[in-house]
């Protein structure tokens, strides 16, 4: 019975891990534009701060950053230096990653892989980030759990997100929005699989931090770094806190 209820849920995650991936394939070309412009403005050196504030010194590290899409947190690492991989699960996503990497001038390694389902040894990297990804996993526990296991001891993790789980998704007419220009269809899918997503009924990030600590991680958290970060006033960003979490291996 247990058996049996656990294919239930493993077949209804693939089916919206498919639905997932088209959605991000489809939003791929307009969402590389809007990390160009963030790339270009002042909101670049902002997020430097941000990781540079925690990131071990005095050496270059191995980092994962996981759901990289265009490739925004693997440029600005990698201009720091350390050896990234950024993986994310649309193709699209990470041909635009590779282009603003090759425009960027930094040298990154691209692979379409599941966050959920890492093909790396375990202890492999000194750090793992990733950012706006979590809230649109269907099995956010077994991600991770991979993500811990990829890092090496005394490794840490990064995640900045948002408790997006009691938002609605609407169409923006404000052109500045960094969401303006998403068609309805979008929009509709986009909170479907808010709606479909198991992270979506838990408070956030008191939940993930909770679920970290339970993996032996030590863990600190910010709840709003959006103001720090958040600073180029020609993009304009949805009202939602942008928490930050520190969990170490
Ligand atoms: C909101 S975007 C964030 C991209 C990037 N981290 C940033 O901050 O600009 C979410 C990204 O996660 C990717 N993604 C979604 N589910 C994924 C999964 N299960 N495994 C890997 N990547 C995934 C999407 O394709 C998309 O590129």
């Amino acid at each position: 019975m247990q058996d049996a209820l656990q294919n239930v849920i493993e077949n209804e995650d693939r089916e919206l891990s498919r639905e997932i991936e088209g959605y991000w394939d489809a939003r791929s070309h307009a969402f590389s534009q809007t990390r160009l412009k963030e790339l270009a403005g002042p909101s670049a050196a902002a997020w430097t701060q941000v990781l540079q504030a925690r990131l071990p010194q005095g050496r270059p590290l191995r980092i994962l950053d996981i759901g990289t899409g265009a490739g925004f947190f693997a440029i600005l690492l990698a201009r720091l230096g350390h050896q990234v991989t950024g993986i994310d699960m649309s193709a699209d996503m990470l041909h635009e990653a590779k282009c603003n990497a090759l425009a960027a001038g930094i040298s990154a390694r691209f692979l379409k892989m599941n966050a959920q389902e890492l093909d790396f040894a375990e202890d492999s990297f000194d750090v793992v980030v990733s950012r706006n990804l979590t809230w649109t996993l269907p099995d956010a526990m077994e991600a991770y759990r991979q993500w811990q296991r990829v890092l090496k001891p005394g490794g840490l993790l990064m995640n900045f997100d948002s408790d997006y789980g009691q938002e609605r998704f609407s169409r923006k007419e404000d052109q500045e929005n960094v969401h303006a220009n998403i068609s309805q269809d979008l929009v509709d899918a986009c909170n479907k699989i808010k709606d479909a997503v198991r992270i979506s009924t838990h408070r956030r990030p008191a939940w993930d931090v909770g679920f970290l600590q339970e993996l032996g991680m030590q863990v600190e958290w910010t709840a709003d770094i959006a103001p720090q970060v958040h600073n180029d006033p020609s993009m304009h960003y949805d009202n939602v806190p942008l928490f930050a979490i520190y969990a170490y291996k």
